[in-house]
């Protein structure tokens, strides 16, 4: 909740005014991610570390709020009312994710409209996984076990991000991941163990999402150009490739008490490495999503536009009682 409660700074302010000032705060700065330390908003810091921040926080907010909608639409056809308030929390614990994101990222001096601007706009990128259709109920389990499960191991060490309102931002954000986690396995755990039918619907829905959910965390790490110097700023703290391997090594585990299978045969464990390694994956299908030609890209963003759009008197009426309450106070310090 802490970065809901910063300040937007902006960037002119942190800036610095002279060459002095410049290299006081770089080595200022560098002396922070030495001691592997927090930078906070006020903190001066190189435009390309804000600019990186700036990207990263805002196409996680922007997953969030899109992450919404392929569950959202199963809300009204969960099978139970159970299942339906769990699905309706899990929902909107994502919102909240995108708030708290969206706040992390205003300290950075950007504001939300114009994130938000960039969004529906189709400017702005956010996870490619998202653009991908929830056919089944059984993707209610399979999005909650290895798209949240992968989240979970993306964003862990997140939490220890150099820059102060992102990592407290993911402290609770992973809390919630957990428990996407646990109710994604716990619906498939179910299908596993009712009728042939139900079985075949959970491993179909595992089938269809497991390849994405390994390229959530982006390309190898030798077509990641950024990630190097991510890690370098204690963004970052495992690579790309790595963290898909402790992915893989979680789900191998956990699939085997469901009693499904992986649709990868070539997934083992490396003795030499102490690495677990899994088969080929679609890179050209990756680039496609994120260039905004997978299966529901445009639905996601329609959808977005309009839900900006039906939100426009909710956004009219705050702005409108902020400004009475803040006309009151001031005529009350008048007094
Ligand atoms: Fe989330
Ligand atoms: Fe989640």
């Amino acid at each position: 909740m802490a970065a809901q409660n910063l300040q937007s700074v902006p960037a002119e302010r942190t800036a610095g005014t002279s060459e002095t000032a410049d290299a006081e705060g770089q080595a200022h700065f560098d002396r922070i991610i030495a001691e592997d330390s927090r930078i906070e908003p006020r903190d001066w810091m190189p435009a390309a570390y804000r600019k990186t921040l700036l990207r990263q926080v805002s196409q996680h907010a922007h997953s969030e709020i899109i992450g919404m909608q392929p569950e959202a639409n199963w809300i009204s056809r969960a099978p139970s009312l159970k299942r339906k308030a769990i699905l309706m929390a899990k929902v909107q614990d994502e919102a909240g994710h995108g708030l708290y994101l969206y706040s992390a990222a205003e300290t950075l001096g950007q504001s939300r409209d114009k994130m938000m601007d960039d969004l529906i706009a189709g400017k702005a990128r956010y996870s490619s996984i998202f653009n991908y259709p929830a056919r089944t109920w059984a993707d209610m389990g399979a999005i909650g076990w290895l798209v949240d499960g992968a989240a979970i191991c993306n964003q862990v060490p997140l939490c220890r991000a150099s820059y102060g309102p992102y990592g407290r931002a993911m402290v609770r954000v992973c809390k919630e991941e957990s428990f996407h986690q646990r109710q994604g396995f716990e619906i498939l755990l179910e299908l596993s163990n009712g009728t042939p039918e139900q079985k075949q619907m959970a491993q179909d829905a595992v089938n269809r999402w497991y390849a994405p959910a390994l390229m959530m965390f982006g390309p190898p790490d030798d077509d990641s150009p950024n990630s190097k110097q991510s890690m370098a700023w204690n963004i970052k703290r495992f690579s790309n490739d790595e963290l898909r391997s402790r992915f893989v090594g979680m789900m191998v585990e956990q699939v085997r008490v469901l009693g499904l299978t992986l649709p990868d045969d070539q997934v083992r464990f490396n003795e030499d490495t102490r690495k677990w390694e899994h088969g080929p994956l679609d890179w050209h299908e990756f680039q496609e999503v994120l260039a905004g030609r997978g299966p529901c890209n445009a639905q996601r963003l329609e959808r977005r536009r309009a839900a900006h759009d039906d939100g426009a008197w909710v956004r009219e009426a705050a702005a409108a009682y902020a400004a009475k309450q803040s006309a009151k106070q001031q005529k009350e310090y008048a007094a």
